[in-house]
């Protein structure tokens, strides 16, 4: 009889491809994905660690399925991600009904970890090795997606492609180089072939992941020849099928003339970049060991508005830094008025484990970091609003989402969301031009642009 497995994701995008991809193993033995834990016979807690908030979660989540597994012996918990590989064996001690722990470089072996646990051959599985390579032979297997079960599932029209793993950048806060190891590129033809195959099941939008892409080809030889990120980008582009191209995460560090060019040479490549700052103050990001000055960042803003004048620009920012004064946080509020950005993800500074900053003398106390965190999202919320109006009477491209009734959703090529009612059904991927009604500081509402058919799908399917 099929068992049932219900995975829940937290964190960022390279977790959701790894739980498609554990989904997509797991299917391989027999476990049919679910979305109530109650009917599970295995329940998988993808973790994240970037937050000290991040971590509690999960560990008030295992906390919380103890009564569960107590009610239902045969039930099986596991906790994969970046929790997983920080805390290793820590986590059996602290939650003794777990009974999988596996780490962000061995999630192919669960099958095997699972098996062992049904034969009785163990009674406990740990698997947090990390290898730092993408060439064995089962990670490439699944990276490329070539599993037994169909990926992507029916109907998907965007998806997201791993091109590297880990980070060596070593902020100074960031739990990432040690959760997630050594950056390692993933080989250029590997990654065509998936695009194609994706592009061939009927994908029409691809994001290229990885926590630093611009550095992609750097620390290992992915090609014949020396391959940048701008090159890996213009091969993409030219497959013929792949309608929108977006990549995530850029370091602005590593952001080159060549791969700001891209923004106005290829047409398919949305005119939106996340490129995260962190602070407006040069004592504070040196301190993050970033690397760049809020000089450069603005100059590399410069050139990115010179080559595609239409691009949406989002950020990260951390607030209540180790040693963050009012006047280097003055500094990251002005830049945001300098920037002015599209968006933006703002976060209180936490200590994480093996990280410098954890040590660094000068925490923010607590209630400084959140009127902090208040006024930055006030005036980024305000921004927004500003800015989205601007867009009200232009006629924008949008890719459904989804659609119930009359009501529909989609994205424009900058990554707005766009909502507005269609006299016709629409399904996910369609392609419909919208005329920008209302703004609001997160979302536009339009209406069908009359020249474009009624609203109705313009798109191929
Ligand atoms: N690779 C990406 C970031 C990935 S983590 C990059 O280099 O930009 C996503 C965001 O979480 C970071 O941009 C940062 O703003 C935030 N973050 C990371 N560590 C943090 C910490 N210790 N405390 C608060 N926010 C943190
Ligand atoms: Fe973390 Fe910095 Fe790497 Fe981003 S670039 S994942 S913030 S260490
Ligand atoms: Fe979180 Fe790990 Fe991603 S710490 S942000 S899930 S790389």
């Amino acid at each position: 009889m099929a068992k049932h497995v219900y995975i829940k994701t937290f964190g960022c995008q390279m977790n959701e491809r790894d739980s498609e991809i554990i989904e997509q193993l797991l299917a391989e033995s027999g476990y049919i994905g679910v979305d109530d834990p109650g009917s599970a016979d295995l329940i998988l807690l993808n973790t994240c660690s970037i937050r000290a908030k991040a971590e509690q979660k999960v560990y008030s989540m295992l906390g919380q399925l103890r009564d569960e597994k107590i009610a239902r012996p045969g039930l099986r918990i596991g906790v994969a991600g970046c929790v997983a590989q920080q805390e290793g064996e820590e986590i059996f001690r602290r939650m003794r009904h777990v009974d999988i722990v596996v780490g962000t470089q061995q999630i192919y072996r669960l099958p095997e970890m699972l098996a062992r646990l049904e034969s009785g051959e163990s009674g406990r599985e740990l698997a947090v090795d990390m290898h730092n390579d993408f060439a064995i032979p089962p990670f490439q297997k699944l990276l490329h997606g070539t599993g037994a079960a169909p990926s992507p599932a029916g109907g998907e029209y965007k998806k997201f492609v791993t091109i590297m793993q880990g980070c060596n950048n070593y902020c100074s806060y960031c739990v990432v180089p040690s959760t997630r190891g050594r950056e390692v590129s993933r080989p250029v033809a590997d990654i065509l072939e998936e695009v194609r195959l994706l592009v061939g099941q009927g994908v029409r939008e691809i994001t290229l992941l990885g926590q630093n892409v611009n550095s992609y080809g750097r620390t290992n030889p992915v090609a014949a020849g020396p391959v940048t990120f701008a090159d890996l980008l213009r091969q993409v582009a030219a497959i013929p099928g792949v309608e929108r191209l977006r990549f995530t995460t850029s370091n602005p560090r590593d952001l080159s003339e060549e791969l700001m060019r891209c923004f106005a040479e290829l047409d398919n490549l949305c005119p939106q970049l996340h490129l995260p700052v962190q602070s407006g103050s040069n004592a504070i990001l040196a301190r993050m060991n970033r690397k760049y000055t809020v000089e450069t960042y603005l100059d590399r803003v410069a050139s990115l508005r010179r080559c595609q004048p239409d691009i949406a620009l989002t950020t990260d920012i951390i607030v209540g830094f180790p040693g963050e004064t009012e006047q280097d946080f003055e500094a990251t509020m002005e830049l945001l008025r300098t920037v002015r950005f599209h968006g933006s993800f703002s976060f209180k500074y936490s200590d994480r484990p093996n990280t410098r900053s954890a040590d660094f003398a000068d925490k923010v106390p607590e209630e400084i970091k959140s009127d902090r965190l208040q006024r930055f999202q006030s005036l980024q919320d305000e921004i927004s609003l500003e800015r989205n109006t601007g867009y009200i009477g232009k006629i924008l491209d949008v890719m459904v989402e989804s659609c119930s009734g009359q009501e529909a959703k989609g994205r424009t090529t900058t990554n707005h969301i766009v909502h507005f009612r269609s006299s016709r059904p629409l399904q996910p991927g369609d392609l419909v031009a919208v005329r920008v009604i209302h703004a609001g500081k997160h979302s536009l509402r339009g209406e069908p642009a009359p020249a474009a058919g009624q609203g109705n799908c313009s798109g191929k399917r």
